[in-house]
């Protein structure tokens, strides 16, 4: 018999004022799911307070250069599934994935062909080039593709002060077949930050924060619904098990050796913007990371 069913009912009947049909909606199901959490695992006190405690040093962690919210919510999935039922994909659509805390807002725009490195490093060269096209296959020119990867370290520019800002970050203009092309290295698999409450988590789950080699995308064009995903590479170790369960079959490329050096070329399809919204993240994302570099 279920625990105390009539004090359920009441926080939820408590909300007939509330100012939103929507928000209202919403917590209701937030909160009968909370209570089934507590009546179905048999919270007891000494857990209500470790949770307390755990959700209390995630948000202290959160700062200009740390989201630790947006970790805690990638590593348990609901990242992915927000991705999944608010993006689907259909024919001629690219698959999205999670954006991650490490977009750092617009960058340098540079030309077709150029190289998004700031400073030499001796990692494979990579090309990377394809169209951007319409859900008919139509070119889309003038999308604004952005670009981020982490150096050879397993780190991105914005958490090692020994790489220039910007260094492996850019972004890009397609011409006015809907193609791109830029000239990177081969990205490397790395750990996601995991000295905090997220990763403390991970490990008492016993799983390990690794994410596969990737190169993050965010596309862009009026009247087009922003597509954000990422290219992971084929024979990743990683790949079965990223530790924030990011990777679909569609978006694994498998570079071709062409003149000597690795190429891929990937075709990105744009979904059309059927409402006055945006995916594309709030500022404050691009905030975060624009400041003071963490050493996670
Ligand atoms: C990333 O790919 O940058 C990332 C995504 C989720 C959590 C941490 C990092
Ligand atoms: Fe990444």
């Amino acid at each position: 018999m279920e625990v105390f069913p009539e004090l359920t009912r009441d926080v939820i009947d408590r909300m007939s004022d509330a100012k939103s049909a929507r928000l209202q909606k919403v917590m209701e199901v937030v909160i009968r799911h909370l209570h089934a959490i507590v009546r179905e695992a048999e919270i007891t006190q000494g857990e209500w307070w470790q949770a307390i405690d755990f959700l209390t040093r995630a948000g202290k962690m959160c700062s200009e250069s740390r989201q630790e919210l947006i970790l805690l919510s990638d590593i348990l999935g609901v990242s992915m599934l927000v991705d999944a039922v608010d993006n689907a994909a259909g024919p001629g659509v690219s698959d999205s994935t999670v954006l991650g805390p490490f977009y750092a807002g617009h960058q340098r725009e540079l030309a077709q062909g150029d190289s998004i490195l700031l400073r030499e490093e001796s990692s494979e060269p990579l090309v990377m080039s394809g169209r951007v096209t319409d859900p008919e296959g139509q070119p889309v020119g003038d999308a604004l593709i952005e670009v981020w990867q982490t150096a050879p370290n397993q780190l991105y520019d914005v958490q090692d002060r020994d790489q220039p800002q910007g260094h492996l970050r850019a972004s890009f203009r397609t011409d006015i077949a809907g193609s791109y092309r830029f000239r990177t290295i081969m990205p490397v698999s790395y750990p996601i930050p995991d000295d905090g409450p997220a990763g403390q988590l991970l490990a008492a789950m016993g799983r390990h924060p690794f994410r596969p080699a990737h190169i993050h995308f965010m596309i862009s064009a009026p009247g087009y619904r922003t597509l954000i995903t990422h290219l992971f590479f084929e024979g990743d170790e990683f790949l079965e098990s990223d530790a924030v369960f990011g990777v679909k079959a569609s978006l694994v490329v498998r570079p071709e050796l062409k003149r000597r050096v690795n190429t891929v070329e990937y075709n990105f399809g744009l979904a059309r913007e059927l409402y006055l919204g945006s995916a594309r993240p709030p500022s404050f994302v691009a905030a975060n990371n624009k400041s003071s570099p963490q050493s996670s």
